[in-house]
């Protein structure tokens, strides 16, 4: 039950550079969005305080419109590329990317509330943050779903934290190659190229950088003129979930016309999940915003609508979960295995990654799939032990690929000891 658990902690402590943690040592130097709200409740489990700040010290990159960045870029670090002379924004005090991730910091908030042992410090933290994370939902509805659709749209495979899942080799594809920006990555002196995104993604990764920076970061001209735009259905699982626990905050510390406004929001979201139901694959699929159809494209990432606690194809998403980790020793695959785009050890192609198994586990638990949630929870922390904390791991063996010592792997080991088999 207690394995691994000060191992986990002396990880977030070596990779606390002091009020933020980073992913990982020299891949991942400064501080990423969704990481920061998974290692915020990692922290919070041993150390509350420690995970406020967390994301209190996320916050201080919000740009003024509410956007939060994907990396905030605290010190500087010759590790990275690109870093902030590339993206080369202004939104903030301190230096930022220009896009954004998946959603998570409302969940990670109410949940360091919920179990929190230091009742009125962690009121007045929470309450301190709500306003940050309401302008940040706001900013998703009106940057990102200005017609009110209920799915919001995703501009770079970065912003949906699976940067080269198979689901965006077609959108992608129509992104040109050509960059202004020479590129110079640092991610392959790092970690095994393999088990990396090939050049051709980042070629396309940073025209679209270059293209959003000629934009002036202006959000309506990206959303008009990106030649990726899709609704990941990751990102917007994400999303409903985090809306329901913004909800929960603005009851409690906000007024009635706030939580009215994000009740409002939820049933067209709900409904808009519900289109992307695929009953072949018995998961939900992404949509391609600009081809207007479907991605039919299965990946891990739509399971997740669990995440967001939708009922109507619980039983068939357990099902799904079921079959895709019986097809391997080490589950979630991100991508199936009889999938011709399978790729065991190639980041978002194949192999299975602690963040997505802590969803899963979480989601399946509270839709009553406790069977299911708690066999994910057990096995996964033998796999994160098993390979040594990397950032994710062949789903074949078990094998730890990409970057060591990784953050979130820490935080997810932490958030799962209270998984009663874990
Ligand atoms: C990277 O650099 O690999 C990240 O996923 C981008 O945020």
């Amino acid at each position: 039950m207690s394995e691994g658990v000060e191992a986990a902690r002396a990880i977030l402590r070596a990779n606390d550079r002091g009020g933020y943690t980073v992913p990982a040592a020299r891949l991942y130097p400064f501080q990423w969005n969704w990481d920061s709200g998974l290692v915020a409740m990692g922290w919070a489990t041993f150390d509350e305080a420690r995970g406020w700040q967390e994301l209190e010290t996320l916050f201080r990159g919000q740009w003024a419109d509410g956007l939060v960045p994907h990396i905030v870029f605290h010190a500087p670090s010759e590790d990275y590329f690109p870093g902030p002379e590339v993206w080369g924004t202004r939104g903030a005090l301190v230096p930022t990317s220009g896009i954004t991730q998946p959603p998570i910091l409302a969940s990670a908030v109410q949940a360091i509330l919920a179990s929190s042992e230091k009742r009125p410090a962690a009121e007045a933290r929470a309450a301190g943050l709500y306003p940050r994370l309401l302008a940040s939902h706001r900013w998703w509805a009106r940057a990102r779903d200005p017609a009110g659709t209920g799915l919001v749209a995703s501009l770079h495979p970065w912003e949906t934290g699976m940067d080269n899942s198979p689901s965006w080799d077609a959108p992608l594809a129509r992104v040109p190659t050509e960059t202004t920006t020479p590129i110079l990555r640092r991610d392959t002196g790092h970690v095994n190229a393999a088990e990396r995104p090939r050049g051709t993604e980042y070629q396309r990764y940073i025209h679209l950088v270059d293209l959003f920076r000629g934009l002036g970061w202006d959000a309506r001209l990206m959303l008009a003129q990106s030649p990726f735009r899709v609704a990941d259905i990751g990102t917007n699982a994400i999303l409903l979930r985090a809306e329901h626990d913004l909800l929960a905050l603005a009851r409690r510390f906000g007024s009635p016309a706030e939580a009215a406004e994000i009740v409002a929001r939820i049933p067209p979201a709900e409904q808009a999940i519900g289109r992307l139901w695929s009953e072949a694959d018995g998961l939900y699929l992404s949509y391609d915003l600009t081809a207007d159809a479907p991605i039919a494209v299965p990946t891990a990432s739509g399971l997740l609508p669990a995440f967001a606690g939708l009922r109507p194809h619980a039983a068939r998403l357990a099902a799904t979960l079921a079959a895709w980790s019986e097809a391997v020793a080490w589950p979630v695959p991100s991508t199936p295995p009889s999938s011709p785009l399978f790729e065991p050890q190639r980041y978002w192609r194949g192999p299975a990654w602690p963040s997505v198994n802590w969803m899963l586990a979480d989601g399946f638990a509270r839709l009553g799939k406790e069977g299911a949630a708690r066999a994910l929870a057990a096995s996964t922390v033998r796999m994160i032990l098993g390979g040594d904390f990397h950032e994710y791991f062949d789903p074949r063996d078990g094998t730890g690929l990409g970057g060591a010592d990784f953050s979130w792997s820490a935080a997810v080991r932490l958030l799962l000891a209270k998984f009663p088999r874990a």
